[in-house]
């Protein structure tokens, strides 16, 4: 039997391993799509289900996924196909467990794109490139106009060079392995991402009334936007659809990353504690952080009504479109413009990493790949699908990566895992394989939330994405024909890198070995 385990990287040092998940989890997700999801869904509606959704989706699967990850990696398999196979004995379980790879790579094929426009705009922040743009319907064709947006291209150069540095940079960070690598970039990374962010939020918090004339458009009405809460929309399950996908989004969960990062944890290290607390502090970057500075700014300075019309018409046009008006308004306006945008891409760095290593664990743990064959086929992979969020970002071919990988995939991944891990492994193993090592116990009422709601809610969510918005999505309902073959490509594109782990995973000797160990 290979029941290596000594050989297995771990991670440096306990604050080291909650930087570094605290970066997975914290990211793009935290400072742009959080307020816009939270505007178009009404503000304090949407703060009601989501943190239902923290409570009863994030909270259990983080704690299942951190148990999972630390009992593969003891044995020596860091991702889902083999992590499954150990829980369910069955040839099936690996194939299952390839979820848990694709899903991280549809979001990354894309991810690192909008993280390559985050260092363009810092730089662009720093040398004012956009100062002189006066509104934001024209600082919005700016950015069309370096996304490549009506270019026979699709592409604008400086789009793609900055494309090219990001991607790079990924590449080094995750050259140097989990603790040399990752764990480096986030001892360095997430303290920087703290001061920005706070050093912001104070900036924002000092601003009040801006325009006296206007004394409604203030930092407090924005707040309030948030943190009134509006029962009136609990009814609406458009609210709760949307709250669940960013709970998922935001806090990483369900995907299969955060058992790669937790499959390099030491056999006896804690769970409960750590795991609880690297959710928690990405929940406060979110909603303090986070919430405490595009959306109370633009009220500012735009008011209620220009604030949602902004955010309505589209994911990136609060912070890339709206926040670069308003920087020109302020004293050091192109440092805080810069601090903005580097903090932006920090955040996305310290994910992006996260979204690619699952891929490289698996060609090591499975196929016995080198880190650097590992590396090197994970580095062709995601360069060359990039390419199809970026030619085809026009066409919605991110919203189609989004949609599978992100919304209806997480659903469903998030739900087998549940299956497996409490069900099949049984609800009590499972609970003592989380409160194994353990320097609190968590509280016994996850063991029933894990048992019963979490499953039941997942269930819920799966049924209504798909009956919802899966038909339209999958008829490209409303999307223009000549947009449709980019639509086509990134659904190929996951269908065939599906088809190309489930080789690889009927190739794999150590999988093999796993169904037919007694
Ligand atoms: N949580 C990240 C963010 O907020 C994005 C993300 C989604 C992610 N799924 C992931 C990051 C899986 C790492 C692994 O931007």
């Amino acid at each position: 039997m290979s029941e290596t385990t000594s050989a297995r990287e771990t991670w440096g040092t306990r604050l080291g391993l909650v930087l570094a998940m605290a970066g997975n989890a914290i990211g793009l997700g935290n400072f742009l799509r959080f307020p816009v999801q939270a505007t178009q869904n009404g503000g304090g509606a949407f703060m009601i289900p989501y943190f239902c959704a923290l409570i009863f989706l994030a909270v259990p699967l983080m704690w299942c996924e951190w148990a999972m990850g630390r009992l593969g990696g003891s044995k020596g398999h860091g991702t889902t196909p083999g992590i499954f196979t150990l829980l369910w004995k069955h040839p099936l379980a690996k194939y299952i467990g390839v979820l848990g790879i694709l899903f991280p790579l549809g979001v990354v094929f894309y991810y690192n794109y909008v993280e390559a426009w985050t260092l363009a705009y810092s730089f662009f922040s720093l040398t004012g490139a956009y100062f002189g743009i006066a509104d934001v319907g024209s600082m919005k064709q700016f950015l069309n106009t370096f996304q490549g947006i009506g270019s026979p291209w699709h592409v604008s150069p400086m789009g793609y060079i900055f494309f090219l540095i990001t991607f790079g940079l990924n590449i080094w960070v995750l050259s140097g392995g989990i603790s040399k690598g990752i764990e480096r970039l986030a001892n360095i990374g997430m303290p920087i991402l703290f001061i920005f962010a706070v050093l912001l939020v104070i900036r924002v918090f000092t601003l009040g009334t801006p325009d006296p004339a206007v004394p409604e458009n203030n930092i407090w009405n924005g707040l309030g936007f948030i943190w009134n809460p509006d029962f009136s929309q609990l009814t609406n399950s458009k609210v709760w659809l949307a709250a669940a996908g960013q709970i998922f989004f935001t806090t990483s969960v369900g995907f299969g990353a955060i058992q790669c990062y937790a499959s390099y944890l030491r056999e006896k290290d804690d769970v409960v504690v750590t795991g609880l607390s690297t959710t928690m502090t990405n929940e406060f970057v979110e909603v303090i952080l986070g919430g405490s500075l595009a959306i109370p700014i633009a009220f500012a300075f735009f008011g209620r009504a220009e604030t949602l019309s902004i955010a309505q018409g589209g994911s990136f046009n609060l912070g890339f479109a709206a926040m670069p008006i308003i920087f020109q308004k302020l004293a050091f306006g192109k440092l805080l413009g810069t601090m903005w945008f580097l903090l932006l891409f920090i955040a996305g760095i310290t994910s992006s990493v996260a979204l690619m290593q699952p891929l490289i664990t698996f060609l090591k743990d499975e196929l016995g790949y080198t880190h650097k064959k590992a590396l090197a086929a994970t580095a062709c992979l995601t360069f060359l699908m990039a390419h199809i969020a970026i030619f085809g970002l026009q066409a919605g071919a991110l919203d189609e990566l989004d949609f599978w990988s992100g919304t209806f995939g997480v659903a469903l991944f998030a739900l087998a895992e549940t299956i497996l891990f409490v069900w099949v492994l049984g609800p009590d193993n499972a609970w003592a394989e989380i409160e194994k090592g353990a320097q609190v116990p968590a509280p016994r009422i996850f063991y029933y939330i894990m048992k019963y709601v979490t499953p039941v809610y997942l269930l819920f969510l799966f049924v209504s994405w798909t009956v919802q918005q899966g038909p339209d999505v999958l008829a490209m309902k409303g999307v223009a024909p000549a947009d449709q073959a980019w639509r086509w490509a990134a659904r190929l594109a996951l269908l065939g890198v599906f088809l190309g782990l489930c080789w690889l995973v009927s190739k794999s000797k150590r999988l093999k070995e796993l169904t037919e160990a007694p």
